[in-house]
């Protein structure tokens, strides 16, 4: 049960699709959905290899991040960065065309890491922008290590004017390095389909406490303030009511802000980097209709027994429960 369950709203229905999401999104009509919420795995080898990696983790215990050699773990780690990464020299046109494929040519020279990242990324964003409602926003969750080069191209690939926000979700946990800032943020940005008719409503969103109370009147330090595009939050607990043991799993209150300010109730929202469900849970308890898609029968497992009002289609699937 979510938080958003406390205040009565209608459930929404959740769809599951169990495969690469490449496949299942071409099934899906142009313009479905108002909200696509993306927390894709952060590259830690070739584009095959990705289908069923659930490697990025900021709430997985520093072990883990070891064991998926995330630099920053190795640093915290003492040891070097031993990755090898792999290419995938793929040009595309996006719909800015030549300054994208210019884009495109310069950053690839800067490294064989991003740009085999990005050509797993790509064909999915591009499905993404045409599943995406004229009125609708695209929300894609990075690691600092990826998220400058993503936001250059993505302003090429669909248009600056559509750009909305970088969100810096920042938390406080794990080890942290004595030889630099601990690194402790990822970075959210927010695209809009159509920037004179995207649907933003700050009024729905849950405000937070003021920093400093006594500097405004009692009725405002009650009533609390909006959320800026800085967000501290805590990472999911590791005992509580919302763990779901998936590594990757992000906070229901992160998720929250993001579906309550970018859809209304009966709207369609959809993440097909799933992972444990949390964009689904959330969605569905605050009343809208969420289409989730994951390539890994763990992460399906997990969804089912966290949604269990869900349906479920796709390759592998149980029917025993
Ligand atoms: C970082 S996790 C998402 C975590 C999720 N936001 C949550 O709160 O639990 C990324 C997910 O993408 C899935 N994935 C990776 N490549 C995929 C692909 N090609 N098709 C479908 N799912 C994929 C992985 O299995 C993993 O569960």
């Amino acid at each position: 049960m979510t938080d958003a369950h406390a205040v009565g709203e209608a459930s929404g229905s959740v769809e599951i699709h169990e495969g690469d999401n490449l496949d299942v999104l071409r099934g899906f009509a142009d313009g479905a959905f108002t909200l696509i919420y993306l927390d894709p795995p952060f590259n830690t080898g070739r584009t095959q290899e990705r289908a069923v990696e659930t490697a990025r983790s900021t709430t997985a215990t520093p072990q883990d991040r070891v064991a998926q050699q995330e630099p920053d773990a190795l640093e915290e780690a003492g040891g070097p960065d031993l990755r090898s990464y792999g290419t995938a020299p793929i040009v595309r046109r996006g719909f800015h065309g030549r300054e994208y494929e210019r884009l495109r040519g310069d950053l690839r020279a800067y490294g064989d890491r991003f740009d085999d990242y990005w050509g797993f990324l790509e064909p999915r964003l591009l499905e993404a922008w045409r599943l995406l409602a004229d009125d609708g926003t695209l929300y894609l969750h990075l690691d600092y290590r990826e998220a400058h080069y993503a936001k250059v191209l993505l302003d090429a690939l669909v248009g600056r004017d559509r750009f909305l926000n970088e969100i810096i979700w920042a938390y406080d946990y794990g080890a942290k390095s004595r030889r630099r800032w601990p690194t402790k943020h990822d970075t959210i940005l927010v695209y809009v389909k159509n920037p004179e008719r995207y649907w933003f409503d700050s009024q729905a969103v849950d405000r937070e406490p003021y920093m400093a109370p006594g500097l405004v009147t009692p009725e405002k330090a009650a009533r609390g303030k909006l959320p800026t595009d800085v967000w501290w939050h805590t990472i999911v607990p590791t005992t509580g009511r919302e763990k779901t043991g998936y590594p990757t799993q992000k906070p229901e209150g992160i998720l929250r802000r993001i579906v309550q300010a970018s859809s209304r109730p009966g709207d369609r929202v959809l993440d097909f980097f799933a992972g444990s469900g949390t964009t689904g849970a959330v969605a569905s308890a605050l009343g809208r209709h969420a289409v989730l898609v994951d390539a890994n029968p763990e992460a399906i497992a997990v969804m089912r027994e966290r949604m269990p009002h869900a349906t479920v289609s796709g390759s592998g699937i149980r029917h025993d429960s």
